[in-house]
């Protein structure tokens, strides 16, 4: 206990340096999107999940982390498309990118210019395919480091640079073209270097760019007590708070920001260069925050927070435990992995899950070693008791189960209900 207390006594921010205190400990958890086959049980990789906030900067972060390498690589799992909402979502999002942002430099005679930080399987990046083949011309690139899903993108024709983003040296800048549109989603929550992600984002982006970042919204999280959107791979959290104090010190600010239902609830800063007006926020930015008691007294909430968590782990924990009959789990994202392993659920009281993603099925969840098996066997699987894992994507799987009530199945939400 006493080592436990020094390190977090240690703990500093990773932003400005300042002492961090810890609101939350979820235990020992193994890496949460590694899906492990049986010869590699005994070779797991886990990493102490506590989080911790900021007093100077407000930011909310891990611990402990797992070496980038680790994660991003040639196994990760996570691949953008296997949800239909979320590949809708990205379509509205380049519809409204072209729109608002490339038909005004493009009435201009100019070539526009985007980067994704993140891209993934290009899900996204796939509506600017035009853009893309315009190899003489400055256009649109994708970051992504992972090879499994960055093969997928370059099958779509997405064009890649493999090197993290927040690495990446941009020889010359001046030989790099300015550019008018970043995108990220669900990436900088992931990025331990921020300091060197900000520098290159100030660095490449033109004077009058913007940086659209999504990412899930912490009060979202808060209140729902959804504890499960902590895992090794967000190393932050978002606050409006500490995302205006971060980008303060590297000279940008956020010019605005529009509320999403994507992972349960997130944010989309529009972010440009410069620093915000010395006079009120914007009166949208300024009401979010007065409406949320992260943003107004981020302790105490914090702290009350972690204390709830820990109770309802407990509740989860009985609750799943004690149910009549077998349990399977539909859905084997990465918050299954801090759910599973939080509460000590493995194969005796989840017998299976089900999943899309082929690069999962076969093999076992991480930690816990609950066996994965594909979705197409779900529907002549007459288990009552099915936990919903993907809690997030509630509306697009009962369309496609046929609702709540089909094979008077049970379906529990570990977040949403509880
Ligand atoms: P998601 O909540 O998008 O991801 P994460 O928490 O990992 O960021 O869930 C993605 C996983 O859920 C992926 O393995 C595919 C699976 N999934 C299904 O099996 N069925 C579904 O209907 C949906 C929407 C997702």
């Amino acid at each position: 206990m006493a080592s436990r207390l020094e390190r977090r006594e240690a703990m500093k921010c990773r932003i400005c340096d300042t002492k961090c205190k810890q609101f939350l400990d979820l235990g020992k958890q193994p890496i949460a999107n590694n899906f492990v086959s049986k010869s590699q049980f005994d070779s797991e990789v886990f990493y102490n999940l506590t989080v911790h906030f900021c007093p100077q900067c407000f930011t909310i972060q891990l611990g402990e982390t797992v070496p980038p390498a680790k994660v991003f690589n040639e196994n990760y799992s996570f691949y953008t498309g296997t949800s239909q909402a979320m590949a809708d979502h990205f379509k509205e999002l380049a519809v409204m990118i072209n729109d608002r942002f490339f038909l005004p430099i493009a009435d201009k005679g100019k070539w526009p210019v985007m980067i994704e930080i993140g891209a993934n399987d290009g899900t996204f990046l796939q509506h600017f395919s035009d853009l893309m083949k315009l190899h003489d011309k400055p256009t649109c690139i994708g970051f992504e480091p992972s090879k499994s899903v960055a093969e997928v993108a370059k099958k779509k024709g997405v064009r890649i640079c493999g090197t993290p983003f927040e690495k990446h040296e941009f020889p010359g800048v001046g030989n790099w073209p300015k550019t008018d549109v970043i995108v990220s989603a669900n990436t900088f929550a992931h990025i331990e270097d921020r300091r060197g992600f900000l520098k290159n984002i100030k660095k490449v982006m033109a004077h009058d760019g913007v940086w659209i970042n999504e990412e899930p919204y912490f009060g979202n999280t808060i209140d729902r007590l959804a504890f499960d959107q902590f895992y090794n791979e967000h190393v932050f959290y978002t606050s409006i708070t500490s995302m205006a104090r971060t980008l303060e010190m590297f000279g940008l600010h956020i010019d605005s920001v529009e509320f999403l239902w994507t992972h349960g609830g997130s944010i989309r800063y529009f972010i440009k260069h410069g620093h915000a007006d010395p006079g009120p926020l914007t009166a949208f930015i300024y009401r979010s925050i007065h409406s949320n008691a992260l943003e107004t007294d981020p302790w105490e909430t914090l702290q009350a927070f972690g204390e709830k968590v820990q109770g309802r782990i407990e509740r989860l924990q009985s609750d799943l435990r004690g149910l009549k009959g077998p349990v399977v789990g539909y859905g084997a994202p990465a918050k299954m992995s801090t759910i599973t392993n939080a509460c000590g659920l493995g194969p005796e009281t989840i017998s299976k899950i089900y999943d899309t993603t082929s690069a999962k099925v076969g093999k076992f969840s991480p930690g816990q070693h609950i066996p994965i098996v594909s979705h197409s066997e779900f529907s002549k699987d007459r288990t009552k008791n099915v936990v919903l894992f993907v809690w997030n994507h509630l509306a697009e799987v009962m369309a496609k189960e046929g609702g709540r009530k089909k094979r008077g199945r049970k379906w529990i939400l570990p977040v949403l209900e509880y």
